[in-house]
């Protein structure tokens, strides 16, 4: 039997450690932790959870407006408020947001469990929808501290190979100044992600798609905008709000980054749920990396990040050095390929351009990975 989705709402870290070691993980995985904002619903929307674990915090206000919000949204999903004390008036405001369950914070791992399958069961029964169709949906960034590490190679020639494979899949160039995504795909954009950051306000589905542009694998592209000034318009809330919009029409949303911790990028990274760390196989590149780990563990974003090798065949110190100094064994490993400039210059990418050259076939290898997981 699948495991039951959770997510954790609380702005205190300690707290969501706590219950994290309370939720039992062979019958429940916790899927994300969210603080309280005004777009908490949004963002938790895109995880399809089963039951939503909210703690009660300062004086309710955003906690019951968040409540009301994934209640009225989010058919499927259980409420669950905990409270460091539960009274009858607690009590009574919770039950009036469809909060199925109230526990003190102090209830033990057992008591969390039992709640957790009680609200979930009657939930399922509330839910007209019964058993609709989920899509799961992954937000994978590419990023790299250092320039020119293969993050838009990687990203597009991912992206491509997911969407042939026939899933829903948007890539969004988020490298503001000199995103070029649309030039390796050959593609000339009507509206960007500029457009789009005008509309924030009234930001939903169909605004999004109406700037899109589409590929010929089927692939959705959100490009950046046509010149670098305009990229100061596009706030890291921006990039949020986007991502949080596209999550539930997506399986794969792809985020090519500019180099470098800007504000962009954290955002990017923050709202992944993978985040693959570009490098070379060199010793700068490998300083480089060092460094990343360190901020991405700081950022408290280290335990979702991969590490891709690229131009595996070009360094002067070797792919199992690297491992060995890092303790890290890369999730891929692309080699020196002659295709890569090929491609970019017909405009059309490898994985289907060329899928017979190594960087084709290592690509492949891991959108296999991706879809089976
Ligand atoms: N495996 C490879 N084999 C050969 N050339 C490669 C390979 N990967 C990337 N390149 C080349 O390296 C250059 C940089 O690649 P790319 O633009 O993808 O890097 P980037 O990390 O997106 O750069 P930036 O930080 O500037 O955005 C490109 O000219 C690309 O053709
Ligand atoms: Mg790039």
């Amino acid at each position: 039997m699948d495991k039951l989705n959770i997510v954790v709402i609380s702005d205190d870290i300690d707290i969501k450690i706590k219950i994290k070691n309370l939720i039992d993980g062979d019958r429940f995985a916790v899927s994300g932790f969210f603080e309280y904002d005004e777009l908490t619903a949004l963002k938790i929307l895109g995880h399809h959870p089963d039951v939503v674990i909210m703690v009660y915090e300062g004086d309710g206000g955003s906690v019951f407006q968040v409540a009301e919000q994934v209640y009225a949204e989010l058919r499927g999903a259980a409420l669950i408020m905990l409270a460091e004390t539960v009274d009858i008036d607690l009590l009574s405001a919770a039950m009036q947001r469809g909060i199925r369950q109230v526990l003190p914070l102090s209830e033990t791992a057992e008591a969390l469990g039992e709640a957790i399958q009680k609200a979930h069961s009657l939930e399922k029964k509330r839910s007209a929808e019964g058993e609709r169709s989920r899509i799961k949906s992954r937000v994978i960034s590419f990023f790299s501290g250092k320039g020119g590490t293969g993050k838009t190679t990687l990203a597009t020639n991912t992206a491509v190979a997911l969407a042939a494979q026939g899933k829903k899949t948007l890539i969004i160039d988020a490298d503001l100044q000199f995103g070029d995504v649309t030039v390796l795909l050959d593609l000339d954009p009507q509206d960007t992600i500029y457009e789009l950051a005008r509309e924030v306000d009234e930001m939903n589905i169909d605004v999004v798609k109406s700037v899109l542009t589409m590929h010929k694998s089927g692939l959705d592209v959100l490009a950046a905008p046509k010149s670098p000034e305009l990229a100061e318009y596009i706030h890291d809330r921006t990039l949020e709000i986007i991502i949080s919009t596209v999550r539930p029409y997506y399986e794969f949303i792809i985020v090519d980054l500019a180099p470098g911790f800007s504000d962009i990028a954290i955002a990017a990274i923050e709202n992944s749920d993978i985040v693959n760390l570009c490098a070379c196989v060199d010793i700068v590149s490998l300083k480089n990396v060092k460094t990343s780990l360190g901020i991405l563990d700081a950022l408290r974003q280290r335990e979702k990040t991969e590490l891709i090798l690229n131009r595996a065949a070009s360094g002067i110190i070797s792919k199992s050095d690297f491992e060995k100094i890092l303790s890290l064994t890369p999730k891929i490993c692309l080699p020196e390929d002659k295709e890569v400039l090929s491609s970019i210059n017909k405009g059309v990418p490898f994985v289907t351009g060329a899928p017979r050259s190594a960087v084709a076939k290592a690509i492949a290898a891991y959108v296999n990975t991706l879809c089976q997981e």
